[in-house]
């Protein structure tokens, strides 16, 4: 028998070239055809656009599934449905995964979850971020245990990731079961308008189980989870815009816990003064205006990213750079609810803060706050406890804490927007600043009563008690002259003087006492 013949170069060369070209073609022409009929990029393309140019390093780009059931044995295709690696963002390492709905619905099989078990192990080992671009139904149904085993290998990943380098989900297509219990342990969660979706059972499931009707775009589309259920933090128009914001926001942010948030160039003089701030607040403390508009006249460019912007609009978070320097900044917002402090904008507030002092970015507050909102709605859905989150939150964080207090701070909203008893390092307040445990109307109702009630002209005599206690009580001077306000600052002078506290606090060291970990009242 003749000895086989050995390969060439060649050949050995058109196999690798074949194999490559199996893997990158994902479901075929017909599925990616389909994939951008229904406005959605393929997993590659999503790479190529959230990575600089030509510094992807694909792993696993070869590994198959190892199902044989349900006929299995002959559909793989190489890779498997995900896509994953590493490249560069701005110049900086960061590790990514992008699923393929185009292979079998971007379902989750125990190779691929191995694949992002691989990809997160090396991110937390190297410090670097994990960007997880999901598209997916869910487990691979053929696979049924493997497929969940799969899952929670993922969860606990997210778990111990938590807090060590940043996690970032793109929801970019119908993502259902574990493909949404993943992204929701992660730090942030991006969806595209009208092609993304997140649900833990989709309509059908709900028909049969509940026999409600509801459309996917109602149960879990972007403005449901944006505006409604605060899953989400941002809702984009489409992929490519949701793509460059993740990169802007991956510009504020260290790439691991170790390491101090990245400092950008500042042609923004931080001696600025802003002359709009003399008259911006309004001196009738029942009128609205834009807490925005306060943040940005701080910032360098004021250039404001905001997060979470269609929830719980009476706070806002995000992200700015003063000085150059990244910082993270909360505002009550008196455009909306008085800027009241209510469940949604307890949780929403307080995740953030814990996010900025995971990730060493410090943490600016603007307060302007009636209190908290009253009602059964709120004390029956746990009011106590989702504000006392937002309490523990800002008490247990140890990054520089600046606060600006621009006009209400009231009762037990005044304490937890990073009052000086917490730990606000640099406590400013503005000439407009009301300090008190309520609004002048509210206290004069209640600590003159009997006056009120034994008066001639009750009218006159409640003006004159609130006027009384206006002066009084409603100032920052109280507060100022006891050590709990640092400084009253004139309002043109702001950005200067958060940027002299800010550079004061560079080299904060703060600790809280030795623990497991505590017990946040969830
Ligand atoms: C295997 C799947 C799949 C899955 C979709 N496909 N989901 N294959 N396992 N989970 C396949 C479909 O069979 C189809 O293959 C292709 O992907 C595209 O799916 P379509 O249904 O044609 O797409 P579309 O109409 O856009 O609907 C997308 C979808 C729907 C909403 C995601 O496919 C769906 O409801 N899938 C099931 C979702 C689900 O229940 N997953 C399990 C969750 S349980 P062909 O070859 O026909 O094109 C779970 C457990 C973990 O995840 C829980 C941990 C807490």
């Amino acid at each position: 028998m003749a000895p086989p013949l050995e390969p060439t170069h060649e050949e050995l060369r058109a196999r690798l070239s074949d194999m490559d070209a199996r893997a990158e073609a994902g479901g075929g022409p017909e599925r990616n055809k389909k994939q951008h009929e229904a406005g959605k990029l393929t997993a590659r393309e999503r790479i190529d656009l959230l990575l600089d140019a030509g510094s992807f390093v694909e792993l696993d780009k070869f590994k198959q599934h190892r199902c044989n059931d349900f006929g299995m044995a002959d559909k793989k295709i190489p890779g498997d449905g995900v896509v994953t690696g590493y490249g560069l963002v701005d110049g900086r390492r960061v590790f990514v995964f992008a699923q393929d709905f185009t292979v079998f619905g971007g379902s989750l099989s125990a190779a691929y979850a191995e694949k992002i078990c691989k990809v997160m192990d090396l991110a937390v080992k190297t410090g670097a971020p994990v960007i997880g671009l999901n598209d997916s139904g869910g487990a691979r149904i053929q696979e049924g245990v493997e497929s969940l085993a799969g899952y929670a290998d993922i969860f606990l990943r997210n778990t111990l990731t938590s807090g060590v380098v940043p996690q970032i989900s793109a929801i970019l297509g119908p993502c259902a079961g574990g493909a949404v219990y993943s992204p929701a342990i992660t730090d942030f969660i991006f969806m595209v308008k009208d092609t993304s979706f997140m649900f833990v059972t989709g309509p059908d499931v709900i028909k049969t189980v509940t026999h409600e009707e509801v459309t996917k775009e109602a149960l879990g589309g972007a403005m449901t989870h944006n505006g409604r259920s605060g899953v989400a933090h941002f809702a984009m128009d489409d992929e490519g815009a949701c793509i460059r914001a993740i990169r802007e926001l991956l510009s504020y942010l260290p790439l691991n816990n170790t390491e101090p948030p990245p400092v950008g160039a500042c042609s923004d003089p931080l001696d600025r003064r802003d002359d709009v701030l003399r008259t911006l607040i309004p001196t009738n403390s029942n009128k609205p205006y834009e807490m925005k508009d306060v943040i940005r006249a701080a910032v360098d460019d004021r250039h404001f990213f905001e997060v979470h912007e269609h929830y719980a609009r009476n706070i806002v978070v995000g992200f700015a750079r003063i000085g150059g320097r990244p910082v993270g900044i909360v505002g009550n917002n008196p455009a909306m609810l008085a800027g009241c402090l209510d469940i949604d904008a307890s949780l929403k507030a307080a995740r953030f803060v814990r996010f900025c002092d995971c990730f060493n970015l410090p943490i600016v507050t603007f307060v302007d706050v009636p209190g908290f909102l009253p009602g059964t709605q709120q004390e029956y859905g746990g009011i106590i406890k989702h504000g006392a989150k937002l309490l523990y939150a800002y008490a247990e964080a140890t990054v520089p804490k600046v606060t600006v207090i621009t006009r209400k701070a009231y009762g037990g909203a005044y304490d937890v927007m990073s009052s000086k008893h917490i730990r606000g390092d640099i406590n400013y307040a503005f000439p407009t600043a009301e300090i008190a445990v309520m609004g002048p109307d509210g206290a004069v109702n209640i600590i003159f009563r009997g006056e009120l009630d034994r008066a001639k002209d009750a009218v006159a005599e409640k003006a004159r008690l609130v006027a009384d206690y206006r002066e009084k009580f409603a100032n920052p001077y109280k507060a100022a002259e006891l050590g709990y306000v640092d400084e009253v600052i004139p309002p043109e002078e702001l950005r200067p003087r958060l940027g002299t506290a800010l550079d004061m606090l560079r080299n904060k060291r703060d600790r809280n006492p030795p623990r497991k970990h505590g017990n946040i009242p969830l």
